[in-house]
């Protein structure tokens, strides 16, 4: 029994250690290790509630030895000792220091809470970035005030708050870019708000923390937040590219028409919205295909011919040989490259 006890305490510490390198493995994906002030906020009554289980956790467990030790059968101890019933100091005691603790804990809740679901900027911001974020069966969209769309990358400047409105299309899913913030769910029909700031600039891992159906699990997304130079041109470019419908770049022509001929009623590459499938309108910026697959033209090209090997319940259809041949998936692959604002800066 001994041995069982030593080993699963040797297990339960190694499992902490390994869910805790998990954090820390990935990048930017740990809420304990905030790059924001919500995420910081969060942080801090992280802290503040475990240094205040700690206290009582310490508190218990002395007076539970104290009273062990004090009150244990002592040689000669063969009658019952005096039996008492009720005490009003105690009960009190035991009942105000816990409210008061739940106090300490509840205030600053309370605040964050609703200062965290502010969905306006204060009068005296200018140029406040508002964007709508639809959950999908397993994607996001992100719908920029400027009149572009956005896939699965959703970008931001730095150092201000941004302003997000929520909802879905299917089932409940929920937004989460832990190194900055909390998570809120995307419910069909209701609108969520809720802001974020960044720090620094840099990619922030995002997931969807509400099961979801099969892929949930792979429901990933970047925040990528940009000095505000630099977000600016990027929403110049992409707005730039929503009304651009024809390539730019002729050599990539055939695969622009394999393109409208395959893809084009569920992928939209310009203008505002989304079909049923992600907006690719800089499909060749990004840093994954589906979320989390290397873009790599393998990656992308195995993923084209047949979707729920990567993603199992995913809505796009497969396309084998018979509907795209090699030679159009090359030039396929090609053209989805060229949608692209940032020249693969995104690169990493
Ligand atoms: Cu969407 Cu889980």
């Amino acid at each position: 029994m001994k041995q069982v006890k030593a080993w699963s305490g040797r297990f339960g510490f190694l499992a902490v250690i390994f869910l805790l390198s998990g954090c820390f493995g990935n990048e930017n994906l740990s809420a304990l290790d905030p790059k924001g002030p919500q995420a910081q906020w969060i942080y801090d009554n992280m802290i503040l509630s475990l240094y205040i289980m700690a206290f009582v956790t310490l508190v218990v467990f002395a007076i539970f030895f104290y009273i062990i030790a004090k009150f244990r059968r002592k040689e000669g101890d063969n009658e019952y000792p005096k039996q008492v019933h009720g005490s009003t100091v105690l009960e009190i005691t035991w009942t105000v220091i816990p409210i008061l603790l739940l106090l300490v804990l509840f205030v600053p809740t309370i605040i964050g809470t609703f200062d965290f679901a502010e969905s306006q900027a204060p009068e005296d911001v200018e140029d406040a970035v508002y964007i709508d974020v639809t959950g999908h069966q397993y994607w996001w969209q992100f719908d920029y005030e400027e009149g572009f769309t956005a896939g699965q990358e959703v970008y931001i400047p730095t150092g201000e708050r941004v302003y997000f409105t929520l909802n879905a299309t299917d089932v409940i899913h929920s937004f989460w870019v832990p190194a900055l913030g909390g998570k809120i769910d995307t419910v069909p029909g209701i609108e969520n708000t809720l802001w974020l700031e960044a720090d620094e600039p840099g990619t922030y891992m995002g997931k969807c923390a509400e099961l979801c159906g099969p892929s949930h699990a792979l429901m990933d997304f970047k925040l990528i937040a940009l000095e505000r130079d630099d977000y600016d041109q990027w929403v110049e470019d992409m707005a730039a590219k929503a009304d651009v419908e024809q390539p730019e770049d002729s050599s990539v022509q055939q695969g622009y028409e394999v393109f409208q001929e395959n893809c084009i009623s569920c992928h939209a590459v310009s203008g505002p919205g989304s079909a049923s499938g992600p907006t690719l309108t800089n499909f060749g910026d990004r840093n994954t295909i589906a979320g989390y697959l290397d873009n790599t033209d393998e990656q992308l090209k195995a993923w084209i011919r047949n979707p729920d090997d990567f993603k199992q319940g995913n809505n796009m259809v497969p396309f084998p040989e018979s509907e795209i041949s090699e030679d159009e998936m090359d030039s396929l692959v090609a053209y989805l490259r060229s949608l692209n604002v940032r020249d693969g800066e995104n690169a990493e």
